[in-house]
């Protein structure tokens, strides 16, 4: 239909927030739209519905009024287009309703249309006539709730009654054109009550069409889950009524599971407790606990995809280093490996050996991961001899940020520190060896080679996803205990 546009923003915004209720556990996310996101909601709308109503297709319009002169008739008013309509911002207002959902009211909308008119009379003489008319409309006002609230399937649902909607047309005005016009133009304040009436009659029933039919259709068609990739999907399921209450704020499953999957067992983590905030600064803000990032992790580590086999082709271009057994920190580390293997190209497999740990606080998100290392040689003929295989524990913190990105959009920006690293031995092939000077060493080359790279990396960033045409705007991230939060205003970019 020709409000889709409005349409698919409401979608956009409310798909990243409304899903099932089911009874209360602890939410792995929240969300919240604050009133000044709700304004800004309702700038953007109001730019679309002015586009969307100067297209819109309004259907004929017929009935049966008794007018002077002619008396009883039958009129139909056909082809109508909008040719002009203002609705000011100013005077209008998009606000919660508590335990309902949302509340739009506006005055002062005002509206003109050209289309074409006829109608044929009941009586004795047989009478019809037909022409074209102008007509506006003029200090109107609307005022309609929508009812939000979550179906069984766990999807977002909106719905309105008859008392939701309260439509009032201030001025109606109407000059026809054609036929015998000089005639009934005496009479236009009569047809403009006709026509007034029939207006005021008529948009309720086309708003709620609107909402409860296609809003409706459009929001049952949500997902609940979203992809991250092929190995993992997110729940984004609610846990709790949505609250309106001065904001919208919502309470989401938020466990990482693995793709594909319908119901499974779940993940064996406990969701840490969001403190309540009643932070209202920006347009709108996330909470993100440490158990999502903990399921995600799980996932991976479950799936085998936390492994990674680096040889000198495998590594990044932008990796300086060489492995090789003839490199410095080789020599340094595994002086038994030069020895024994001269100049010759290594691989080095890695792979978690336990889900990583997460842990966010403040100021810094702690992090852990327990590896096994296989250290081979590379053959002349590419087979692998093995060398030593050790078991290492990584400690390290990274703190978070955000900045924007040459595309104009946000990226998540990382720092990340070593904290230390615990080196056991797991097996040999090159005899004994010396694990508190590896250790050192592990660390020493931790510090020096991985930890700048990484950072590098983390000056760039990583894109934060942009929801459909909805962009955030200087998006600032704050740790908390359990918890990352995410306070961002929102930027609606039209498609064409
Ligand atoms: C998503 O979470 C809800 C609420 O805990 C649960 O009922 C539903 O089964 C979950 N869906 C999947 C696919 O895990
Ligand atoms: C890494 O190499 C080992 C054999 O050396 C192999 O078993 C494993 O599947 C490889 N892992 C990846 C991620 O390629
Ligand atoms: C995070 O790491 C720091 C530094 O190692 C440590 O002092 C702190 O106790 C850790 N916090 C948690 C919750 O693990």
């Amino acid at each position: 239909m020709a409000l889709n546009k409005l349409n698919l923003l409401f979608v956009v915004i409310l798909s990243v927030y409304f899903s099932p209720a089911v009874e209360s556990v602890n939410p792995g996310f929240k969300g919240r739209i604050t009133q000044s996101g709700l304004d800004y909601m309702r700038d953007v709308g109001l730019q679309v519905l002015k586009e969307e109503v100067q297209k819109l297709k309004i259907p004929d319009i017929s009935g049966d009024a008794h007018v002077p002169v002619v008396g009883h008739i039958t009129y139909t008013v056909s082809n109508i287009r909008i040719t002009s309509f203002s609705i000011p911002p100013t005077s209008t207002s998009l606000t919660t309703k508590t335990g309902v959902g949302l509340t739009l009211a506006s005055t002062g909308i005002s509206l003109s249309a050209w289309g074409n008119w006829h109608y044929s009379n009941h009586g004795f003489i047989h009478i019809s006539d037909s022409g074209s008319f102008d007509a506006s409309v003029s200090s109107t006002s609307l005022m309609l709730t929508l009812r939000i609230g979550v179906d069984n399937s766990g999807r977002p649902t909106i719905s309105m009654t008859t008392q939701d909607c309260s439509f009032n047309a201030g001025y109606v005005r109407i000059k026809l054109h054609g036929g015998a016009s000089w005639l009934y133009n005496l009479f236009s304040k009569d047809i403009a009550g006709v026509l007034k009436s029939s207006i005021n009659q008529q948009t309720c029933s086309l708003v709620m069409k609107e909402v409860n039919d296609d809003l409706e259709m459009q929001l049952a068609k949500i997902k609940v889950e979203a992809h991250f990739d092929k190995t993992a999907w997110i729940n984004y399921s609610l846990v709790a009524p949505p609250t309106f209450n001065g904001h919208i704020d919502t309470a989401h499953k938020g466990e990482v599971f693995p793709a594909g999957t319908g119901p499974h067992a779940e993940a064996p983590f406990t969701v840490p407790v969001i403190p309540s905030d009643p932070d209202a600064s920006r347009h709108m803000f996330l909470w993100i606990t440490d158990y999502m990032f903990e399921t995600a992790g799980y996932v991976y580590y479950k799936a085998g995809v936390l492994a990674y086999n680096a040889t000198q082709d495998t590594l990044p271009p932008d990796f300086k280093y060489k492995l090789n057994t003839d490199t410095f920190a080789v020599e340094v580390l595994l002086p038994q490996l030069n020895e024994k293997f001269p100049n010759m190209p290594m691989q080095v497999n890695v792979k978690a050996l336990a889900p990583p740990m997460v842990r966010f606080t403040q100021p810094q998100v702690n992090a852990s991961v327990n590896l096994q290392i296989d250290v081979f040689v590379i053959n002349k003929d590419k087979s692998l001899t093995f060398a030593v295989s050790l078991d290492v524990v990584v400690h390290g913190s990274a703190s978070l940020g955000c900045v924007e990105n040459a595309a104009g959009g946000s990226s998540l920006t990382w720092t990340v520190k070593l904290i230390k690293t615990d080196v056991t031995l797991k097996r040999s092939a090159i005899g004994k060896i010396d694990t508190d000077g590896l250790a050192i060493g592990i660390e020493f080359a931790c510090k020096n080679m991985l930890v700048p790279w990484i950072n590098e990396a983390g000056k760039k960033g990583m894109p934060l996803p942009n929801a459909g045409n909805v962009k955030l705007q200087k998006p600032v991230i704050q740790q908390g205990q359990g918890f990352v939060k995410l306070g961002t205003d929102i930027l609606y970019i039209p498609s064409e």
